[in-house]
């Protein structure tokens, strides 16, 4: 049975648990799409936290394939330096660094989500046909000639994510951005090749995976996050989704990340609750055979071995419950009785080699047992 704290290869990369950090936006300082000290900050300490893998945010193809102006991009050799300078600090910590890389299309030109509303100075948005999401504005329809330059645009913002010193790459094909514009029924109503049936819908997905895995080492892992379900009616569905995985398969994809929805937020119907999307995980990874990570409402330690050990996916990805807490993994491992699993930065040695010695957990506030004798390095 796989333990949360067992390691997993993919391709030629150990994580040395299951645990990963989730891609999160923060829709902020960016330097023209540069990370910041903010990013190193941010994302340094869910590293330190113990988790296997920690994932860069939804990092433009393009300047306009931005969410907010805010946010991280990969579209210039320029911006090479700053996503090393991160890549460095986040593997020095002993996690993989990984890079999700997408365009937002129609769910572009936004302010951060906390102010809610058109970025100004913004730009022209682009989708696969002209239907505006929700209160956004309308997007222009794409020229077969600007769909058929998208791959090219993913494998060379790959390429240099490769340069940076990213291990693992995710494409991100979920939450109702390009790709998933292309993919679903629900905002696709071309009938030129990038659109009619599954074939036409997919390629766009298809085309810029086989693009980015012919741009990235041969022992580099490769991921595809896609929303598994639209939750509505008449929408892409989970069976189209372990359809779409077997392709992606046999291009070289190693993981898929099984996300939900964001095709149409007023018409979808999520049945929130803990662990909601690991049925998508389930679907994907025993009917298309490959490996999946699952991602959603994922909060309790046990939850996540569950998961895991039950061979409901690979991986687990945490969000929000990271952002709460940076030391959830250390937290699981002390939880789960696995303390030997996560031994923390050296420097941290005088507090986390208690958490070994002794086996408490790291609520703060609890009277501590005298510190174990200097570790002697
Ligand atoms: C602040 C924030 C930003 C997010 N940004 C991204 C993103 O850049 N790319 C992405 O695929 N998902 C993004 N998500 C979704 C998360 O990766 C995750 O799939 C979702 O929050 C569900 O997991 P959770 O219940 O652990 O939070 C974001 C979520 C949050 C809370």
């Amino acid at each position: 049975m796989t333990d949360l704290f067992d390691p997993l290869t993919l391709r030629g990369v150990t994580f040395a648990n299951r645990i990963g950090v989730s891609p999160m936006c923060m829709y902020c300082c960016a330097d023209d799409g540069k990370p910041t000290d903010w990013h190193l900050a941010h994302l340094l300490q869910r590293a330190i936290g113990g988790a296997g893998m920690v994932m860069v945010e939804a990092t433009g193809i393009t300047a306009d394939g931005r969410i907010t102006p805010g946010d991280v991009g990969l579209w210039e050799d320029g911006q090479i330096p700053a996503h090393a300078r991160l890549v460095q600090a986040l593997a020095h910590a002993g996690t993989v660094p990984a890079i999700q890389i997408g365009h937002a299309g129609r769910k572009g030109s936004r302010l951060p989500a906390w102010f809610d509303g058109p970025a100004d100075p913004g730009w022209q948005i682009v989708s696969a046909s002209d239907l505006p999401m929700g209160k956004f504005d309308a997007p222009r329809a794409m020229s077969e000639e600007e769909v058929a330059a998208i791959p090219g645009l993913f494998a060379a913002c790959a390429r240099r994510a490769v340069q940076a010193g990213y291990r693992l790459i995710e494409v991100h094909g979920a939450h109702g951005y390009l790709l998933h514009q292309f993919f679903s029924p629900i905002s696709n109503r071309r009938n030129d090749r990038w659109g009619g049936d599954f074939e036409g819908r997919t390629r766009l997905t298809v085309e810029s995976v086989r693009a980015v895995r012919a741009a990235i080492p041969e022992d580099m892992p490769l991921a595809l996050r896609i929303s598994h379900t639209d939750w509505i009616e008449g929408g892409w569905t989970t069976a189209d989704s372990v359809e779409l995985a077997k392709r992606v398969k046999a291009l070289g994809v190693d993981l898929v990340d099984c996300s939900s929805g964001g095709i149409d937020p007023d018409a979808q119907k999520i049945p929130i609750g803990p662990g909601y999307q690991v049925p998508g995980s389930v679907a994907v990874r025993g009917g298309a055979g490959i490996a999946t990570a699952a991602v959603g409402l994922i909060t309790e330690p046990e939850q996540a071995q569950a998961i895991v050990a039950e061979g409901k996916a690979d991986m687990v990805l945490l969000a929000r419950a990271v952002l709460r807490d940076p030391y959830w993994p250390a937290r699981a491992a002390a939880a789960l009785g696995r303390v030997d699993a996560i031994k923390g930065p050296p420097q941290y040695d005088r507090a986390w080699g208690q958490i070994g010695k002794f086996g408490i957990r790291l609520e703060t506030g609890l009277p501590l047992p005298p510190l174990p004798a200097p570790p002697g390095r």
